[in-house]
Order: C-alpha cells, then structure tokens, then sequence
C-alpha cells in the first residue's frame, strides 16, 4: 500500500474585500459572542472536574472566552485507563486504517474548520490573520498529511531474506501510553505532539499549555469529527504538577511528547529517571526546548534582505518562536546602513488588535510573559553597556503590548545576548570587521542552544567558513534568510544541545521514537 506524496496546504492571504476575510471576520465575532466551557475529554467523553480557571484574550484581557476544566489525579487516573483501554484495539488497527483519520482531519482543517482553528488562535493566542494561518491550519495540515506519507515508507522499509529465509521487521507501537505536552505559540505544535505517536498506533495522554487550550479543544473536535476513537487521545488540561505527577506514577507510561522550557523539559526528565523502575518499558523521551537563535553577519552580507530577515524573524508573533531571532552579530562596515534602514522599518511596526487585518504584531501571551520580557527591557534600560535604540515602550492596560524593541551592546554576553526571553527584543552587537574568526566562535560560545541560526553573506567562501563553523551551533540552519519559519516537508524542525533531543517534528526521525520494532526470522 503506497500513498501519494502530499502538497503542502497553500496559505489564504485575506485580500480586503476577499470571501476567506469575510468568513474569518464572521467567525471572529461568532466566537466572541459565547463564553465557552472546556471539559476534559477522556475515553470520548466530556469530564467537569468543577476546577476551573477562565481563559481570556491577550490582547483584551477583559474579554473572556472560556472556563476550562483542569484534571487532577482522579481525572488523569481515569484517562490512563480509558487509554489503556483504547489501546488494545488501537494498537491493532492496521496503520492504513489509522492514517485515514489523520488525513480526515487535515481536510477539515483545510476545509470546514479552516475558520475555526484560525478564529480560535487568532484570538486564545493573539496571532494576527497571516501568522495563524500558516501555522494553525497550514502547518497542522502538513503535519497530518505528511507523517502518514513517511509512516507508510517506514513501513515499507525491510529487511533481506535469502533463499529459504523470511525476514521481516514489525512495527509496533510503545507497550502503554504516551504523554504529550505542548506549549502555547503554535497551534501546530498542540496538534502534532499527541497526533504523530497516535497514527504510529500510540494511545495519548495530552496536556495542553494553559496558554492555548482555546483553539487545542477546537482541534480535539475536529479529530472526533475525523473519526478518531474514543480514550486515544485523551485531552487532560490542568497545573503542570497535577497533571504530571500521576502520568509519570504510571507502570504503563511509555513516552514524552514535549515542546516548551528547558527548565520544565530537564524537571520531567529527572521525575523520570526518579521514576524508571516503575515502568514497563524505558520511556522514550523526545523534547523541544528553547532557543537563543542568532543572524550572523559577514560584511559582504546583503543588507536590505537581512534588514527584511531580522524584522520577520524577530518580531512576527511578537518573538514568541523558538525560533525567533533575538541575537544579531553584524559588522561595523555595514553596521550604520543597517541601522538606519532597520530602525526606520522596527518604527513602522504596527501593534495592537490582531483583529484589524493590517496590525504586524499582537500581545504577548499573558501577564507573565509581560513582565519577564518587559524585566528585561527595563534591565538593558538601567544598564552602561546598552543602549534601547527603537521601542522598549509597553503597555499591559488592555492587553499585553509590547512594542518591538531593539538594544545594541557593546558586551558579547550582555545578559539578553545569552538568555531566552521569548518576546519581541533582539539584542545587537557590532564587531570589528577583522575580528570575524573570533566573533564567530564569540557566538557559538554565548548560549547553550542549538535551535536555529542564519547566516548572511555574498561571499561564497565566508559563507563555506561559517556554515563549517556552525556545525553545531544550531538543528535549523537558514543561509540569507531569517531563522524561522520552517515548512513540514522542506526544513524539518528541531535543535540539538539544550535546545532539545533534535527529533526533527514532521519527519521519519520523529515517527521511529514512537514505533519498537520486532524482528522476525522465519526458516522455510
Ligand atoms: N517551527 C517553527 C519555526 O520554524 C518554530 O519557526
């Protein structure tokens, strides 16, 4: 059974005056008009543990959406049976029929739903129009089409049999549940993490960030409508602890499925290790964690597209990617051109309602994320080796806005040179043309991430030097563009070092930490 290599989904532009903006501003007011309840889903059905906290919009934090359910040990229990219970005619549902309803689902998302899962991030998340559709639909679209196309070559991937032998390998899913936990910047991210073990035959546990249960519900819906059985992906928000602590108490606890913090990443990888002779099996443990991603550049570097390059990449979805842009190494011969050019582009930035098709740049995500990132701001403000050269304003009154922000230093380990702030500040340091060996190693020595970097140059053999200097400096490596913004299919995702385990999401890497496979020899 072969299946046809998938296109990635196109993206909707939302021309004024367009039928798709018509439709996307009519859901928006749809949604806003009810204040929805969010169960826990487990075993199929709707559980109200009765705690709840409510959700409401970032960029108008008066308006609330929903009351969310959270599940404590009681709920969590109850979900590792329903799994457990789903998983034994799940793990023996033939991998064609599983991958039906994955692809299901990605043609309501692309179809139907479309709306929805835009509306939904748009506002849960603050996204504008543009960012939430290449990721809530686009990006969770490719996802469900192509992990079945590269599950369905893993699964013709086997082994030699010679004369009078029958080899083959089978590929199973993990011997109990796996444990999904997704953080809020993409949609796609929520959608991927319990989807992906699922196709391979997996029964999910799936803990959603407070931050994006909003549009995360919406997408359990679709996978129902999809056809999904009941107790497969159990969708179990709640506190971290509350949640967690009972998962990794199991004796049927298989695997982690996590994006977010390194310091919430290395927390659970300890609770496991704590935990290992409770366990069936030794847990597979795939994360993603953080980012201290750089654009590095080389004085032939071409300045207007790297002045395009450092504005996408730092400041859409108001720096809150991994992968986002927040250290810059530019030398001093181009330095005065690209400011100019770069300032008078980070001026023109319009931030605020996501709702109004033109704005750049929404809120931040809630009132945390504003004063952690704000804190630095106010830090580089205060400090004699910085200086804020555009933004460094906000203003938390209606919602979390946070203007883009640019600080130039002349320390290399300035404190937001080296630390993940997760927000809309990129930090710049000029070096001396000659000293372009040594910056290089300057930057690779400055953060212990490895998640994405970009490299500009027009100088072939500056670009070979750097590129070979690198090596290990970032998973996704962009040369003359920005650092994000990768495609399923194209750039597969993820970064080594402290950014994570680099099980690339959208790939056959990916899929094979979710499948144990049995060899079997057979003699005629
Ligand atoms: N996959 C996301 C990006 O590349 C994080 O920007």
């Amino acid at each position: 059974f072969k299946i046809q290599e998938p296109k990635n989904e196109p993206y909707n532009s939302f021309e004024p005056g367009s039928p798709e903006k018509k439709e996307l501003k009519k859901k928006l007011k749809e949604l806003q008009e009810e204040v929805i309840e969010i169960p826990a889903i487990i075993g199929g059905k709707e559980v109200k543990s009765g705690d709840t906290i409510d959700i409401s919009m970032p960029h108008n934090h008066e308006h609330k959406l929903a009351t969310v359910h959270r599940c404590g040990e009681n709920e969590v229990n109850m979900a590792i049976e329903a799994a457990m219970e789903a998983r034994k005619e799940w793990a023996e549902m033939p991998w064609e029929e599983r991958i039906s309803i994955f692809q299901k689902a990605a043609d309501l998302i692309t179809g139907p739903w479309r709306h929805t899962m835009n509306a939904t991030t748009m506002l849960g998340q603050s996204k504008t129009p543009h960012q939430s559709e290449i990721e809530a639909v686009g990006e969770l679209a490719d996802f469900l089409r192509f992990n079945p196309w590269y599950l369905s070559q893993i699964m013709s991937d086997q082994p030699h049999s010679p004369n009078g032998m029958w080899n083959r390998v089978e590929y199973r899913p993990l011997e109990g549940f796996v444990f999904a936990v997704t953080p809020f910047n993409f949609t796609a991210i929520g959608g991927n993490l319990p989807t992906a073990p699922a196709m391979c035959g997996n029964v999910v546990l799936w803990k959603p960030s407070s931050d994006s249960i909003y549009s995360n519900y919406f997408f359990m819906k679709v996978l129902k409508e999809a056809g999904m059985p009941d107790g497969v992906i159990n969708f179990v928000p709640g506190k971290g602890r509350s949640v967690g602590d009972p998962v990794f108490a199991s004796h049927h606890f298989s695997g982690l499925h996590f994006t977010g913090s390194v310091g919430t990443f290395n927390n659970l990888w300890k609770t496991i290790g704590d935990n290992i002779d409770t366990y069936k099996t030794y847990p597979r443990v795939v994360g993603e964690t953080g980012g201290k991603d750089f654009i590095f550049a080389h004085n032939s570097a071409d300045v207007d597209a790297m002045v395009v390059a450092a504005l996408r990449g730092a400041y859409e979805y108001q720096g809150q990617k991994c992968s986002a842009a927040s250290r810059m190494y530019i030398p001093e011969s181009i330095w005065d051109d690209f400011r100019d050019k770069f300032v008078d582009e980070v001026n023109k930035i319009k931030v605020g309602d996501v709702e109004d098709f033109t704005t750049f740049m929404g809120a931040v995500i809630s009132q945390k994320a504003f004063d952690d990132i704000t804190g630095y701001i106010d830090y580089a403000k205060e400090a004699d080796d910085a200086e804020i050269i555009a933004g460094g304003t906000y203003d938390d009154s209606k919602g979390y806005f946070i203007d883009p922000t640019v600080i130039v230093t002349s320390n290399p380990k300035f404190k937001t040179m080296e630390e993940e702030i997760f927000g809309p500040v990129l930090t710049i340091y000029v070096y001396k043309d000659e000293d372009f060996d040594k910056t290089i190693e300057l930057c690779d020595d400055t953060s212990p991430y490895a998640l994405t970097g970009a490299i500009f140059a027009q100088d072939r053999y500056a670009l070979k030097k750097m590129s070979k200097a690198f090596r290990q400096s970032a998973g996704n490596f962009y040369i003359n563009d920005k650092p994000t913004a990768a495609i399923v299919n194209q750039q597969p995702f993820g970064g080594a070092r402290k950014s994570g385990t680099n099980d690339k999401a959208g790939s056959k890497v990916n899929l094979l930490r979710w499948l144990s496979m049995r060899s079997m020899k057979e003699t005629r």
